[in-house]
């Protein structure tokens, strides 16, 4: 970078700004929008990696600026690292895979794995997916009020995926937990919980609870291949060559965190939506079929669980004629750009009759768009058919939020069946 920027008045690095609800979060957000909407900050707090010559990073806040970032690989690349803050090189290359590369590396890992991913494909496991949703809706009638992050919201996503995986059920709660810590180096709650001094051993500890699951089941996979992804991984070539053991080892861990988190984030930010609008939800209930697919969107963009990806400049370059050094770094915040005023009407407002709805909860297009998306969308189909028909006194209280600058997670939310 030629010269420091000067930081912006706003501070969107401290570790305080994150623990706040999303809607305070979103004044800061909407003065940027309106008033600086390419803005410069010194490096985030609670970082795995503090100092080491990080000179801070671009805040792109606009939904329109989030689309062209993303659909600009060429000048705002992944390879450098997609998260906020900096983490050690071994650390990113044992757990985000395809994510952090860019063409023709990612195209051809991506490859491997996004024909499960297919909307055909998904189809074709819808009905499983049904039926889980069912079970677990079986289970929550039995055991009655309670954590509904624990009960239900985890379930469906955590079910879903180390299915999809090949991960035998006694794994998945275990495997669950590490995924969580991964991204919640930066809690110091959890931290304290779980007696870890700093956030690099626990990010340490994640890693570890998730890649020797992962390289077992790979070796039963070699010797006994079934219909399931590993099998696919360990049977992978790119260019001739097999994928090493670290190469599936982050392969795995980017698909547990990746479908892990998110979606339960996105069913217990919506459940709380709906006790908080009644009218919402009565409206939807009227036609729960013809309406839940809008209402999916609606829950993504509310919800925003996803919170921040960054690139990196490649060369020099603008946006919305703000100069941009190569090697600068840059973050979009799609909690921010799914409350664009420009784009959506009322953005604070849940709105389940939002039409159209092009949020960025799934990114804002380019090659890293989504791969779960579908798998996404068809889980939070299905789990809230059954709720709001089976469970329709079902109410959620006060969500207890984790500090992240990544991640829009509810650690735990209680609630009531009624009646
Ligand atoms: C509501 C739930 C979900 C949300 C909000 C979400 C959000 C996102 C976002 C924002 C990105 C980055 C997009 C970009 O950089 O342009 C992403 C990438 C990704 N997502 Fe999801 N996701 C969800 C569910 C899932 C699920 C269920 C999976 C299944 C494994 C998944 C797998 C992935 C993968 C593999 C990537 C990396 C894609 C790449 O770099 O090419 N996601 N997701």
């Amino acid at each position: 970078m030629t010269g420091t920027p000067d930081l912006d008045p706003l501070d969107l690095s401290s570790l305080d700004f994150w623990g706040r609800p999303m809607a305070e979060r979103d004044a800061t957000f909407r003065e940027l929008r309106e008033q600086r909407p390419i803005s410069w900050h010194r490096p985030p707090e609670g970082m795995l990696m503090p100092g080491e010559g990080d000179a801070g990073f671009w805040a792109v806040v606009r939904h329109a600026d989030i689309g062209h970032v993303s659909k600009n690989p060429k000048i705002f690349c992944s390879g450098q690292g997609v998260q906020f803050q900096d983490a050690p090189p071994e650390l990113l290359e044992a757990s985000q895979s395809f994510l952090a590369m860019d063409a023709p590396r990612h195209t051809q890992l991506r490859k491997i794995v996004s024909a499960a991913f297919t909307p055909k494909q998904v189809r074709t496991i819808e009905s499983r997916i049904a039926e889980r949703a069912e079970r677990i809706v079986d289970d929550l009638l039995d055991h009655g009020d309670g954590d509904f992050v624990a009960l239900v919201a985890k379930q469906l996503p955590m079910g879903t995926i180390y299915d999809l995986m090949g991960a035998p059920v006694e794994y998945q709660d275990p495997l669950a937990e590490a995924a969580d810590l991964l991204v919640a180096t930066n809690d110091p709650d959890v931290l304290e919980n779980l007696g870890l001094e700093d956030p690099l051993q626990a990010a340490g500890q994640a890693l570890a609870g998730l890649l020797g699951p992962a390289l077992e089941l790979a070796e039963a996979r070699r010797r006994d291949p079934r219909d399931d992804l590993m099998t696919n991984l360990v049977a992978a070539e790119v260019d001739g060559q097999r994928l090493t053991d670290d190469e599936i080892g982050a392969f795995f861990v980017l698909l547990s965190v990746a479908g892990n988190d998110t979606t339960r984030n996105t069913i217990a930010h919506a459940m709380r939506g709906l006790t908080e609008n009644p009218d919402q939800r009565a409206w939807l209930v009227e036609d729960l079929e013809g309406r839940v697919g809008g209402a999916v969107e609606e829950f993504v963009r509310h919800g925003s669980p996803v919170l921040t990806f960054r690139r990196t400049a490649t060369q020099d370059t603008e946006l919305r004629g703000q100069d941009i050094a190569a090697g600068d770094k840059v973050v979009m915040f799609y909690e921010s750009g799914n409350r664009d005023a420009d784009v959506f009407a009322d953005p604070l407002r849940l709105d389940l009759a939002r039409d159209p709805n092009p949020h960025v909860g799934f990114g804002g297009g380019g090659p890293h768009f989504c791969m779960g998306n579908m798998l996404a969308r068809t889980q939070l189909r299905q789990i809230f058919s059954q709720l709001l028909t089976r469970v329709s006194d079902l109410t959620v209280g006060e969500p207890e939020t984790l500090r992240s600058n990544f991640v829009h997670a509810v650690k735990t939310m209680p609630c009531s069946l009624g009646g």
